[in-house]
């Protein structure tokens, strides 16, 4: 594969729609993204990990542009209102009109709040998203949803706001630590594991050229999982009820990584073993089979990623923390189960026994969840 081989995949929500190109060499293809900057004005957000690695080749991209950046500090907790205030003074200081642009640059962390920032600013202007993490490339660059953490609780304020261009280049992916790679392949089993079974089949066949980031693989997997996620967002930009489905893992993810403070587990390590117990909790209120509950556990497993839940965890408080997931409506559990491979659901109304009794299982030692894994 070269820097030509680009997939380019059509996000389209009626008149509207954008391109996400994936391939090696984007941040260089200047022509090709400077086309969709359609102002004087660029903001680039970033953070200080990424930015010494790639804003120059960004910003060889922007000439004759007026155009500064705004870089966060690194991680999830800055992914705050204070910083959103920020960006927008940036903004001011620029002296962006409408239309300006906003360009992340960076993991989700960045992606959800510059496009944040880009929607609220004059009521909403573009942005583009380059994402230079497996798990943005993969799912939070696409589809729209922005937005920023509350001390109350993760994403609890954001809009939905589409960005002119997703901008995957691979190549970006050399300098991401393994694990944090690692972190990215659970949202791409995800994707497969909800709706798509001949990709699970094909993930299985990839599983080690994909642990050893073949280029080729890579890209095609990160082409099926966004296509995948297009074919949603597009029939359910908002959420209102299939999109809903994007969150497979996600209620016992959620409650994991809370409980563990959110350093115990990144959050693709989270939905990983999320995913197994929504599995097991299917397999329990005999809507799937542990035939399929092993083909994912195995999956996971070879790719890397931790299927056993960390140490010192509490069934009761963490269906405590279940609760406030905010699919829930008010006194039911509304969970995203499983019938199998390829087949996810929204349940409302989970038998709580049920959800008690799998993560029982799961933390006082049934063999399902035991894992020589990290
Ligand atoms: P992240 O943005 O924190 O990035 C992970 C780490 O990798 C950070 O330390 C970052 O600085 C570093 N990094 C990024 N790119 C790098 C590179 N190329 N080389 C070296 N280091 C690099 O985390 P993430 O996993 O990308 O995103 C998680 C965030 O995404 C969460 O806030 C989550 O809520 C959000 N999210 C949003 C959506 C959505 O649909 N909007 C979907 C899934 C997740
Ligand atoms: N990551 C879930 C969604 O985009 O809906």
């Amino acid at each position: 594969m070269n820097g030509t081989d680009v997939q380019t995949i059509d996000v389209a929500l009626g008149a509207r729609r954008y391109p996400v190109w994936i391939g090696r060499g984007l941040l260089d293809d200047r022509a090709r993204w400077r086309a969709r900057l359609r102002g004087r004005h660029g903001l680039v957000i970033s953070n200080t990990t990424v930015a010494p690695l790639y804003l120059d080749r960004v910003a060889q991209g922007l000439d004759g542009l007026h155009w500064s950046s705004f870089l966060l500090d690194d991680g999830e907790a800055h992914k705050n209102f204070a910083n959103v205030g920020r960006a927008l003074e940036a903004l001011a200081t620029l002296g962006a009109t409408r239309d300006a642009c906003v360009i992340a640059l960076g993991g989700g962390v960045v992606g959800d709040l510059a496009g944040f920032a880009a929607a609220c600013w004059m009521r909403g202007i573009d942005f583009i998203q380059m994402p230079t993490t497996l798990l943005a490339m993969v799912d939070s660059s696409v589809g729209g949803k922005t937005g920023v953490n509350l001390p109350a609780g993760k994403n609890l304020v954001g809009a939905f706001h589409q960005p002119r261009a997703v901008i995957a280049d691979i190549d970006t992916l050399a300098t991401l630590p393994d694990r944090e790679y690692r972190a990215g392949l659970a949202e791409v089993v995800k994707g497969a594991a909800i709706g798509d079974a001949v990709f699970f089949g094909w993930l299985e066949a990839h599983a080690e050229a994909l642990a050893r980031r073949d280029t080729a693989t890579l890209v095609e997997a990160i082409a099926r999982k966004v296509r995948y996620k297009a074919g949603v967002v597009a029939r359910d930009e908002t959420e209102q009820g299939e999109r809903a489905l994007l969150n497979l893992g996600h209620t016992f993810g959620h409650a994991l990584e809370t409980a563990g403070h959110y350093t115990a587990l990144l959050h693709g390590e989270a939905v990983a073993i999320g995913m197994v117990l929504a599995a097991r909790l299917s397999e329990r209120l005999g809507m799937s089979d542990a035939a399929d509950t092993a083909r994912l556990q195995r999956l996971l497993e070879r790719l890397g990623l931790p299927v056993a839940l960390p140490p010192d965890m509490v069934p009761e408080r963490l269906l405590e923390l279940m609760r406030l997931d905010k699919k829930n409506t008010a006194g039911t559990l509304r969970l995203i189960l499983w019938r199998g491979i390829g087949k996810a659901e929204i349940v409302a109304g989970t038998d709580e026994s049920a959800v008690l009794g799998t993560l029982a299982e799961a933390i006082f030692g049934e063999p399902f969840l035991r894992s020589s894994m990290p």
